[in-house]
């Protein structure tokens, strides 16, 4: 494994995790609206997920014998529910496409493979989270499934 690439990739994702701390924490005191406290709520243990993730990157960091960064990536911040899913969703892409990169450079360094391939299924399922909200999947149901009629067996 090339350990400087390696500690080049964990640094990005350890600033998009200390931007997701941030951006998921503000978007939980700013969220307005009726469905305000699902939200809230939602934002504030995505911002809680973040730091667990921050932590065990900074941990395989120093493992590596590197300093983790104490830099946040660029953080996206809006008053408008839809823009805040939307730089929720980027944000999850980031970090799952960092994660795939880590993945790639830990080669056949086991642990640092599994830890990158942990953080990169966690953050699949955010963006899936996110695409729901934001209505992108395209589920289609063919016409036959449209009503489901139940038979006794003979
Ligand atoms: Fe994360």
């Amino acid at each position: 494994m090339d350990v400087q690439a390696a500690l080049q990739v964990l640094n990005k994702a350890l600033a998009l995790e200390y931007a997701g701390v941030l951006q998921y924490l503000q978007q939980s005191f700013l969220v307005q609206g009726p469905y305000r406290e699902v939200h809230a709520d939602f934002f504030r243990k995505l911002s809680d997920e973040c730091r667990t993730h921050a932590a065990r990157l900074g941990t395989y960091i120093v493992l590596l014998n590197g300093v983790p960064t104490v830099e946040p990536a660029p953080i996206r911040q809006s008053t408008d529910l839809t823009e805040m899913l939307k730089n929720s969703l980027e944000l999850e892409r980031e970090a799952y496409n960092t994660y795939l990169e880590g993945v790639r450079v830990a080669a056949d360094e086991v642990p640092l493979r599994l830890l990158c391939e942990e953080l990169a299924y966690d953050e699949r399922l955010h963006m899936e989270a996110f695409e729901k909200m934001l209505a992108q999947k395209a589920l289609r149901l063919a016409d036959a499934e449209r009503e489901i009629v139940l038979t006794r067996s003979a």
